[in-house]
């Protein structure tokens, strides 16, 4: 059954609108540890427009679960995750001018730059992922790179607007997964996974984890996080395989 990791970056969205101290993202983590998230997930921007600095230190020192961060691979955001020491890095493309992570890393394109980043985080003990589109080209990139990981890339499948597309990013997803795995990566999904599409992601075979953000801090609106992360919980443990 695949393990749930919750992104609690709008947490701190929600906070930065007012520049205030609530609600706090620290808390917001707490919560969803408490409705049985496996795992917690924070973007560190370089542009800082969410998760601040304050956060990160402050979840490294109370989250009780997996704790991965999402990342740039900017010199000064590598050394913060190898100062921080977070279980997990996800590596992501970055773009100041984007509303929130667009598509997947380009390992293949910049691969010189991330080699020694993967190294540097490595080096610290820290487990090493790549978020990445379900392509056969950026898979064997990222084993060849040395990450231990691929977070798949299920923005394909989550904003398809028709049956035949949604197909066909299933399909991507599930020759994604068979490909990663028989390279020695353990493979996660995540980007707009919601309470409405999450099964049909989740009845792949092979997924161990899916970060959801959005969808969960959404719902915790009127229901509540722990709430929220049970929900979803109760849709992974339902439907996932
Ligand atoms: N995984 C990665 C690598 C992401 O960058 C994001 C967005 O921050 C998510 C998962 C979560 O996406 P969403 O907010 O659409 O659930």
């Amino acid at each position: 059954m695949p393990l749930l990791g919750v992104n609690i970056d709008h947490v701190a969205t929600v906070r930065n609108a007012r520049r205030t101290d609530e609600p706090d993202p620290v808390w917001g983590a707490m919560e969803a540890e408490l409705g049985g998230a496996d795992g917690i997930t924070f973007h560190l921007r370089e542009d800082r427009r969410h998760i601040m600095d304050r956060d990160a230190r402050l979840l490294r020192e109370t989250v009780g679960v997996k704790l991965n961060m999402e990342m740039a691979i900017a010199d000064e955001i590598v050394a913060i995750a190898v100062d921080l020491r977070p279980d997990q890095c996800s590596i992501v493309p970055e773009r100041r001018e984007e509303i929130t992570t667009e598509g997947g890393l380009d390992v293949v394109r910049h691969h010189q730059r991330i080699a020694s980043a993967v190294e540097r985080l490595r080096e610290t003990g820290i487990v090493v992922c790549a978020f990445i589109e379900p392509t056969e080209a950026q898979i064997r990139a990222s084993a060849d790179i040395g990450f231990q990981s691929v977070e798949l890339w299920t923005g394909g499948y989550a904003h398809a607007k028709t049956p035949a597309a949604r197909d066909t990013a299933i399909e991507a997803l599930r020759s994604g997964i068979e490909l990663g795995r028989s390279l020695g990566l353990v493979v996660h999904g995540g980007h707009g996974l919601t309470y409405r599409n999450v099964a049909e992601v989740a009845r792949l075979p092979g997924f161990c984890e899916f970060n959801i953000g959005h969808s969960i801090v959404s719902r915790a609106i009127f229901v509540g996080m722990r709430e929220a992360v049970r929900e979803m919980k109760r849709l992974l443990t339902t439907h996932g395989s």
